[in-house]
């Protein structure tokens, strides 16, 4: 018996040993770059700690020395925001966080997030990027890096361009007209947006990237086609939940399937099996085309597997496997980020009338169509403010390489980075810092994107606004997604207001303040969502009958 015990204990001990040996030299190299250090016994990318954080971190935090749960999870950045920036204000807008195995530095600082997005020499991927875990049906663009992140990216993007827009405008036009006379039936008001906005972006997706074209109405269809137990969309929903792609890359897949495995765990098998069934589909379906018509002129989609077929992953075209996962994370990349865009922007207009009356202003007396899109910038500047203050999503971690790296930051003060860290950019701080984004920082104001004298949109400070990343890695759906947003805006408001609906005695103006309330209440996983935004009812009305009203959240907003 004791002997059993000292066999386990040995490599316990020896692993405890080990981290707290790599922990004290990790904040020995952190101390030399003189900036403030703190350090963690677990990492916010650890799978397990993803898992089982939200529910263990509030516990940790009460007691003595649970200070460290405040910048180790995963979702910490906008924890810290509701916190009134606790972390930010005690340790500044650059520190050093010390972790068994690795040292991350936490950055607001506009000047180092510009650069470590754009030197793709000096800084490579990091191991603090989660991304890998997105290749659940294959590498791709996204989890890559070097020379075969090159490969990907001009593989895939190669037929990501004009033309995927001019389909993407008139698509998201029909989709939010047939959105909205769902809206306009629900006499009580509307609280489907978390559930409306990614079947409308999903839809355009389909369109203008996989030339498949759905209705909105039909797209809530509970029923899964032939040959299948899921509808493709129930499928992503399942699997595109943060939590669930840390089980998918941790568990072996034997467990999902024991009798006595957790329901959750079999229903998520069940979805990720299906879903790589609708990809191996949609290919064989693409193939076919492909075969039967050589000639026409190809959508993404069938780019992607005409470059398949051509060649191999080594002679620099597509493997099989990185066909299915670049099909994944285009598809979830493509849809998730753009729908919550939508959902917070529609949450903030509704809290601040006078921005849909400043809208309004330049959508009457424009065509709504592709051609008018770069005159709408009204519409794209709420796109920019919304994500100013909400980006739905961060840039991935970077880290230097084998050289230290000296840096310089928004202050001119130099530091030396040391070879092998990472740096990773604070997003919900760094873009309402007051000392570049004024007093008003943390106000929603879309009007301060437009130059005043000649209404151009203004280029903001260098690296403060990087809701897309920057350099060689940029989204490169930015432009697709801003086409998407603008479409869908311009529709809406062109011909309506959005209300929030009052409770009980609530007066307009409280139902407006709960609104604000509930859209700085966020949920962090793959994405930024509203938390419990099903809670929130809106009306949506014909503009004309409302001309004339009195506005009380007006006040000098605009
Ligand atoms: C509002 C909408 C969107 C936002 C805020 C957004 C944001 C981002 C961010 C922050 C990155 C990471 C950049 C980095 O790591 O430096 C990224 C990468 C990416 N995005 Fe988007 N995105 C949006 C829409 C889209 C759309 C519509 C598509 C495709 C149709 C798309 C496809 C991708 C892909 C494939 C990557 C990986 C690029 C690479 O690693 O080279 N995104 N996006």
């Amino acid at each position: 018996m004791s002997s059993l015990f000292y066999t386990l204990l040995v490599p316990v001990l020896s692993y405890f040993l080990w981290n707290l040996i790599g922990i004290i030299k990790n904040i020995r190299k952190a101390r030399a770059i003189g900036i403030p250090v703190v350090w963690s016994p677990v990492s916010p990318e650890n799978p397990i700690w993803i898992i089982c954080s939200k529910k263990v971190a509030p516990y940790i935090r009460r007691l003595p020395f649970g200070d460290w749960t405040d910048y180790s999870t995963i979702d910490w950045t906008w924890n810290d925001r509701e916190n009134d920036f606790k972390v930010l204000r005690k340790y500044g807008k650059v520190f050093a966080h010390v972790m068994p195995g690795k040292l991350v530095i936490r950055t607001a600082d506009p000047a180092m997030v510009h650069r470590v997005l754009s030197d793709r020499r000096a800084f490579v991927k990091s191991l603090a990027d989660v991304t890998d875990m997105l290749d659940i049906y294959g590498p791709s663009v996204v989890s890559r890096d070097g020379n075969e992140w090159q490969r990907h990216r001009r593989i895939t993007t190669r037929s990501f361009g004009e033309s995927v827009h001019r389909i993407a405008w008139p698509e998201a036009v029909r989709q939010t007209e047939q959105m909205v006379e769902l809206w306009s039936q629900d006499e009580r008001g509307f609280r489907s947006t978390a559930r409306d906005f990614p079947t409308l972006t999903l839809n355009v997706l389909m369109r203008a990237a996989y030339g498949v074209q759905y209705d909105f109405h039909d797209s809530s269809e509970k029923v899964p086609p032939k040959g299948h137990n899921r509808t493709y969309r129930d499928c992503l929903r399942e699997v595109m939940d943060m939590r669930n792609i840390v089980l998918l890359n941790i568990v072996p897949s034997f467990i999902f399937s024991f009798p006595w495995a957790p329901r959750r765990l079999r229903s998520l098998q069940t979805s990720s099996r299906e879903l790589e069934k609708y990809l191996i589909e949609s290919v064989v379906a693409c193939r076919e085309t492909l075969k039967s018509s050589p000639d026409k002129s190809m959508n993404f989609m069938e780019s992607l597997v005409q470059e398949n077929q051509a060649t191999t992953s080594k002679s620099g075209g597509l493997s099989d496997r990185e066909l299915y996962g670049n099909l994944f994370v285009w598809t979830l990349g493509g849809h998730e980020t753009t729908a919550n865009t939508l959902l917070f922007a529609l949450f903030l207009l509704a809290a601040f009338p006078m921005v849909q009356e400043w809208l309004f202003e330049e959508l009457d007396g424009i065509e709504l169509d592709y051609e008018s899109f770069p005159r709408m910038k009204r519409s794209l500047a709420v796109m920019l403010e919304t994500l100013r203050m909400f980006p739905t999503i961060s840039p991935g971690s970077k880290a230097t390489g084998d050289c230290p790296v000296p840096m310089q930051t928004m202050e001119g003060d130099t530091l030396i980075i040391p070879p092998h860290t990472s740096i990773t950019p604070n997003l919900p701080a760094l873009q309402v810092l007051p000392e570049v984004w004024g007093p008003d920082s943390l106000t929603w104001r879309p009007t301060r994107w437009l130059d005043t004298d000649d209404g151009q949109l203004r280029t903001p400070v260098e690296g403060s606004f990087e809701p897309w990343g920057d350099g060689s890695r940029v989204c490169p759906g930015k432009k697709f997604a801003q086409v998407e947003f603008v479409a869908v805006i311009s529709c809406i408001f062109s011909r309506y207001k959005i209300e929030a609906v009052p409770e009980g005695e609530e007066s307009a103006e409280d139902a407006r303040e709960r609104v604000w309330k509930a859209v700085n209440k966020t949920e962090s996983g793959l994405t930024l969502k509203v938390e419990n935004s099903e809670r929130v009812a809106f009306k949506i009305l014909e503009r004309r009958a409302a001309s004339g009203e009195a506005n009380p959240m007006a006040g000098d907003h605009v």
